[in-house]
């Protein structure tokens, strides 16, 4: 078989999505007329051709706007459920997915509007797909502590339907830190931790969230490698990395994906996994970002099969499960 279809039979996790960068401009599209909403674009080319992002923030600014589209439960279910089945096709057997409570709170949309539509797609997924999927709860971290431990209270009564939370949005000026007693207040009712970090900010956020927020998994992690203490730290800790490599080329946090750092992380010993981010705005699913990595350095079937088996032993599942799929 051609590398591609090997990429595609191999059985992967996703640990970095965000559910709601999984948006595609033709749903988009569809939900806008469902519930009325007027959009600030007129063909699904023209929202394709916005996706031109010199950073972080502008990506920000357009997938915030997007997500304005997204009203009901059906919304929801429909925006999951569409996701689920790309990644079905495209040899997902289990998926973590994030959501942002706060990007539809601040809008009027109750926090049970979203998790509810998402935990419907979710149950309906594993059925159809055989697959397994876990919810992480992020919160935005340009905004307050406050206003993160008022979603965490507004999850309460979802824990048991939640693995974990996680921190993402603009990173620059927004350390970690900040949110050192909302992570310890949902490590105390079982939550596990990930956060974004070393995507744009320097190795001292990647720092700070071993040491003071004290994560499970780091989201991105690129700029971890400009330091090598940090590095090992790492690889001693046997830290999952969910890095996403159509995500860094399209946020310009590397400027060709022939110098994508993926092969570096792994020949230094760190636990390195390939995920997808925002596909919707990134330009592709799972597999594409395998089949891109494969193609601009080379990896062989060894290192992709190292890559998928990382995705499994860095994810949320129970220990038993995770053994049953190495
Ligand atoms: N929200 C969605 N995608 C993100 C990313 N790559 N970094 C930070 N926040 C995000
Ligand atoms: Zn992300």
């Amino acid at each position: 078989a051609d590398l591609g279809s090997f990429i595609t039979a191999l059985p992967k996790a996703e640990l970095h999505l965000h559910i709601e960068g999984s948006l595609e401009p033709e749903l988009m599209f569809a939900l806008a007329e469902r519930n009325g909403i007027t959009i600030p674009y007129r063909s699904v080319e023209e929202v394709r051709a916005a996706y031109a992002f010199s950073n972080l923030q502008d990506f920000l600014d357009i997938y915030y706007a997007g997500a304005a589209v997204l009203q009901t439960r059906a919304d929801f279910h429909d925006l999951a459920t569409a996701y689920f089945d790309r990644a079905a096709a495209d040899g997902v057997i289990h998926a973590e997915i994030m959501f942002d409570p706060q990007t539809h709170t601040e809008r009027g949309v109750a926090f049970a509007i979203v998790i509810e539509g998402l935990l419907s797609a979710m149950a309906q997924a594993e059925a159809r797909h055989g697959m397994t999927t876990r919810l992480i709860l992020c919160f935005l971290r340009h905004l307050s502590e406050e206003a993160a431990f008022a979603t965490l209270a507004e999850a309460e009564p979802w824990l048991e339907h939640i693995t974990a939370v996680g921190l993402d949005s603009s990173e620059l000026g927004h350390p970690p830190a900040k949110f050192a007693r909302v992570f310890a207040a949902a490590r105390a009712k079982g939550l596990k931790i990930t956060a974004h970090a070393g995507e744009e900010g320097p190795p001292a956020y990647v720092w700070e969230v071993l040491d003071i927020i004290g994560t499970d998994r780091i989201d991105h992690g690129n700029r971890a490698l400009e330091d090598a203490a940090l590095v090992e730290r790492l690889r001693t800790a046997d830290m999952t990395l969910t890095v996403c490599p159509l995500s860094n080329l399209k946020l310009c946090v590397v400027d060709d994906l022939a110098n994508h750092p993926i092969d570096r992380m792994l020949a230094a010993g760190l636990k390195a996994t390939l995920n997808s981010d925002d596909p919707a705005y990134f330009g592709g699913t799972i597999a594409d970002n395998y089949r891109a990595v494969a193609q601009a350095r080379g990896l062989d079937r060894a290192a992709l099969a190292t890559l998928a088996r990382n995705s499994f032993t860095g994810s949320f599942l129970p220990h038993e499960t995770i053994a049953s799929h190495l």
